[in-house]
């Protein structure tokens, strides 16, 4: 569910309280420069983050997860075809190795809340509800591994789910792990309903720990920042610092750091308005197996216009979000299948070298322009229009944006067309619809004069201080990039 507790989307008569998760937002100064790129990256190399090691989830994980869209509908007698049950999961699957999906990377599909039986079995394991999931867990696991699929479930750290089911309190950790690999799981959800701070900071580490001793490789989502603000305290004399982006970095591969998204733009817009404002904390903090979680993709919903739906995919790519569809894979328009499985979208999602992306620009007639680094010196911008008139002209240049010298290949995403190559100094202009995107792959075809950075090669084609001599030699590899 993940912070489903906000909305008081239950499916139980669990009572709503002050646990839920508190999303002041923060008020981390908003610098948007390369200027401040610099600085940013250098600290996070100094920083040397690592992340979990279990050699999971190198790039962001790809799949479909059931909350967005069927929340806790357990009414399988009216709504037999919608209802959280092994049938849901066995369609989506099937869709996934039928349609083209899973060759693109959507390889996990995750059950969310409302999946388990209101009590624990004999032996105080975690059992199915036996009406919805009569063939058990582990056949559906089954079922996915034959199909080339992995299967991801859910937990909740405290008493209760946040749809009232059982939670996993700390003295439960050890069973719960054991049960999980003992079923053939592959990724876990750790919701945070129900336990205070204390307890989230035991049982979090505490359950990597334990699917660790399982052996088994679990993929380990935590909603711990989530429930904690998302963000480090800001006043550095409070002892214990809840949020902690480089410990997250060692015990989860991804996190959620904010509050579920709805099946609505304003939900999208407001996702990306904390995650760029904050983007000087949670840019570092991602890397190789271990990723920030802005939450899933609505797009093939009902909220989002075409042109929100190419922004969500433009914007959850720049930064390196997981890539997990809430959505009826039966019933997908072609639109939204075409959006969803954009390859050059895709590529930039799932580039290795596994650095997030920024807000470089906040123009105040409401266009922004973002830009991620990519492998081989290549980068990824997207031009986004907050407006609501009319298609934007916007103008610039590569060398305005701070690329260095030279000539650009540009790929444009949406339209699938190599455009003519682009010299840092030539002006161009995009036109970007309301609340819609442009976005262009861009990679070097040739360097004018002296490369400021020739000796770790010229990434990221940006003007600068940049300390990445040894980024390219990690650039295909293993390690993270801030391990340096
Ligand atoms: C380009 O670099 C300059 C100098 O560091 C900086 O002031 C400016 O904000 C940068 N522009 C962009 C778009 O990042
Ligand atoms: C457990 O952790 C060790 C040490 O960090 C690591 O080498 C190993 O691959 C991990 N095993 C699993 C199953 O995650
Ligand atoms: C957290 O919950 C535990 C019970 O599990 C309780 O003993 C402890 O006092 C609580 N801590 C806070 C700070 O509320
Ligand atoms: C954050 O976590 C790291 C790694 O576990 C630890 O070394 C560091 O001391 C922590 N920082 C704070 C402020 O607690």
């Amino acid at each position: 569910m993940g912070r489903g507790c906000k909305y008081g989307q239950r499916g139980s008569g669990v009572k709503q309280e002050a646990e839920r998760p508190n999303f002041t937002a923060g008020t981390a100064h908003i610098l948007e420069g390369m200027g401040t790129l610099v600085v940013i990256f250098v600290l996070a190399l100094s920083v040397a983050a690592s992340a979990l090691d279990n050699g999971l989830m190198r790039t962001p994980p790809m799949g479909w997860l059931a909350w967005e869209r069927y929340r806790c509908d357990i009414d399988c007698d009216n709504d037999p075809k919608n209802c959280i049950s092994e049938g849901l999961f066995r369609d989506m699957a099937d869709r996934l190795a039928e349609d083209g999906w899973r060759e693109l990377g959507y390889v996990y599909i995750n059950i969310d809340d409302c999946w388990s039986s209101m009590q624990r079995d004999a032996q105080g394991r975690l059992q199915p509800d036996p009406h919805r999931f009569p063939g058990g867990i582990p056949k559906l696991a089954r079922y996915l591994h034959d199909r080339g699929l992995k299967l991801g479930i859910y937990g909740d750290l405290g008493t209760h789910t946040c749809g009232g089911y059982p939670g996993t309190t700390l003295d439960k950790i050890q069973t719960d792990a054991q049960t999980f690999a003992d079923w053939g799981i592959d990724m876990l959800k750790l919701d945070g309903c129900y336990s205070n701070a204390t307890e989230q900071e035991q049982g979090y580490p505490l359950m990597s720990k334990a699917l660790n001793a399982t052996g088994r490789p679990i993929g380990y989502s935590c909603s711990w920042p989530a429930y904690q603000g998302g963000l480090p305290p800001r006043d550095k004399r409070r002892l214990t610092m809840a949020v902690n982006y480089t410990q997250l970095g060692e015990i989860c591969n991804l996190w959620r750091n904010y509050g579920d998204i709805q099946d609505s733009w304003d939900s999208v817009l407001n996702i990306v308005d904390w995650f760029s404002t904050n983007q000087d904390i949670l840019q570092p903090a991602a890397g190789p197996g271990r990723w920030n979680d802005p939450d899933m993709l609505v797009i093939g919903d009902f909220g989002l216009s075409l042109d929100q739906s190419r922004s969500q995919m433009a914007l959850w790519a720049i930064m390196a979000a997981p890539l997990f569809m809430s959505n009826d894979l039966r019933t997908l328009n072609s639109e939204a299948r075409t959006i969803l499985q954009n390859k050059a979208a895709i590529a930039v999602s799932q580039d290795p070298m596994g650095v997030q992306g920024r807000r470089l620009l906040k123009e105040k007639f409401g266009i922004e322009v973002f830009w991620r680094p990519l492998s081989n010196s290549a980068s990824a911008l997207v031009f986004f229009s907050r407006r609501s008139d009319m298609p934007y002209r916007y103008t610039t240049s590569l060398g305005e944006l701070n690329y260095t010298a030279g000539t650009y290949k540009v790929f444009d995403v949406f339209s699938e067309k190599l455009l003519s190559p682009l010299s840092d100094s030539t002006p161009f202009t995009v036109s970007i619809n309301p609340s819609g995107v442009v976005m262009w792959h861009v990679s070097p075809i040739t360097h004018l004069g002296q490369a400021p950075h020739a000796r770790g090669g010229e990434y990221p084609n940006v003007r600068g201080k940049y300390r990445v001599s040894s980024w390219r030699s990690r650039s295909g590899g293993a390690d993270p990039p801030s391990a340096l």
